[in-house]
């Protein structure tokens, strides 16, 4: 049956695992995205998700015809699927968007990138294709992130009756970064971008970042944030992604967490704690942090053996060399910061590097001081979960690269995030304030970082679209 809402994402809801005897069994899919929208989409009824298969064992899946309700994937040719993801998604598009290229060696635009691209387009006609056939008429269809910036103009070229959305997980690009790319490869960019109806960023920076690439530059002031594009109108508007309080505090009381929270207060004893919970990536800063972290220990030596860094830093994105290196260098880090003041009796900095939620969540529990340092990011969710879960009375130290800081700076001590000293005095000035003020921050950053949950903020996208 043909359906009324439609996600499309690179990741899906769930993955299948594949055991030895060949049987198939699904399981939650990972990552913000899809926990965000999994909660959001189940109180729309007939909805379906349509995703990449990702791994043999999701592709197995799709050979054999097994499906859950309101998931369908998209089985996409390995070698066509590397291309898109790591060639162009996650090496190009990412670092544009999050300015992290190094400027003398890249970005490199030559043949390869050429045959990349070619797998992108392949990639995002896949997931039109899937769309147009599933969506009934006059559907709305809200394709998520910076993997599907081609497939709202490939959509409206096959189903022009379709309602269509795009929302954008990470930052967008200034027009600075983005004028890097070769004119006709942006011109396709924004080309498929601009097939939406509506467009959705995390802030307001975001969205006059897209409208001043597309308008070459210049930010038009109007009522109606957007962009005019063959005699049709784009609208560009924030949706900044929330908690659900009830949601979250429900997960973070699970026994499991509980018994996680016991394990974490045996290790750390009376010490204060300073967590951080990111994948292992580029964009979020973690070298920076660690150093902040050294120079907190060096510049204030009374926190010596009076506070332990919690630092869990999941693997990410590990097919792509610049992101092994990257992990390798924060284990290294870690370890010299250890070898350098560590004591018999106290290690100063705590790497994990399991994703393991429910261990974030104990973590979320028992920080006194939470590290939100990262140079440019979407939003991070990590920053509004932490004050809604926390105990303590949790300062949160919050650099202004983060999505996160358009609505939580009044309450967060903000740092610049390639400023390791102001950032290592972040630290000192959060683990000293008093415990008033920090449950009085604390009280404000949570109603802040629920403003708009999951639910509220896939609704308000979907009725924007049907109006
Ligand atoms: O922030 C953009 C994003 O794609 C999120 O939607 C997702 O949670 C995260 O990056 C993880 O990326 P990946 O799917 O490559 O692991």
């Amino acid at each position: 049956m043909a359906s009324q809402v439609l996600v499309a994402a690179n990741r899906g809801p769930l993955s299948y695992a594949l055991a030895a005897d060949g049987t198939l069994s699904a399981r939650r899919g990972g990552g913000g995205l899809v926990s965000g929208l999994s909660t959001a989409l189940a109180e729309q009824p007939g909805a379906l998700w349509i995703c990449a298969a990702l791994s043999d064992a999701d592709r197995e899946a799709v050979r054999r015809g097994v499906a859950e309700p309101g998931v369908r994937m998209l089985p996409i040719d390995p070698e066509v699927y590397d291309g898109a993801y790591n060639g162009i998604a996650n090496s190009v598009l990412w670092f544009l968007h999050h300015h992290l290229y190094e400027i003398p060696r890249e970005p490199v635009f030559d043949a390869e990138f050429r045959r990349r691209w070619g797998s992108y387009v392949t990639y995002n006609e896949t997931f039109a294709a899937a769309l147009a056939e599933e969506a009934a008429e006059g559907a709305v269809v809200l394709i998520q992130d910076y993997h599907l910036a081609l497939a709202p103009g490939m959509l409206r070229e096959l189903r022009p009756d379709l309602r269509i959305g795009h929302f954008t997980h990470t930052p967008w690009a200034s027009w600075d970064f983005l004028r890097m790319l070769p004119d006709d490869i942006r011109s396709q960019l924004l080309w498929g971008m601009l097939g939406a109806d509506r467009l959705g960023f995390h802030t307001q920076e975001w969205a006059d970042n897209f409208i001043s690439g597309a308008t070459q530059g210049s930010v038009p002031a109007g009522p109606e944030r957007g962009v005019r594009h063959q005699d049709r109108f784009t609208h560009v508007t924030p949706y900044p992604l929330g908690v659900d309080a009830d949601e979250l505090r429900a997960l973070a009381h699970r026994p499991e967490v509980d018994d996680k929270l016991a394990a974490l207060r045996a290790e750390v004893g009376d010490l204060k704690t300073i967590v951080r919970v990111d994948r292992t990536e580029l964009s979020k800063n973690i070298l920076r942090g660690l150093l902040a972290y050294r120079e907190l220990l060096t510049v204030h030596p009374e926190w010596r053996e009076r506070v332990v860094h919690l630092a869990s830093a999941y693997p990410s994105r590990q097919d792509l060399t610049v992101y092994r290196e990257y992990t390798e260098s924060v284990r290294e880090l870690a370890a010299a910061i250890n070898a350098e003041f560590g004591t018999g009796d106290w290690q100063p900095v705590l790497v994990s590097v399991e994703d393991d939620f429910a261990r974030s969540l104990a973590a979320y529990r028992l920080a006194d001081v939470a590290l939100v340092n990262p140079v440019r990011d979407g939003m991070n969710l990590v920053a509004k979960e932490i004050p809604v879960v926390s105990e303590a009375g949790c300062v949160l130290v919050l650099s202004t690269g983060a999505g996160a800081y358009e609505e939580l700076r009044a309450d967060a001590l903000t740092v610049n995030p390639y400023d390791v000293t102001a950032t290592a005095e972040a630290l000192h000035t959060a683990l000293t304030m008093p415990a008033a003020e920090r449950a009085d921050r604390t009280k404000r950053l949570a109603v802040a970082a629920t403003a708009l949950p999951p639910t509220q903020w896939l609704t308000s996208q979907l009725d924007a679209l049907r109006t």
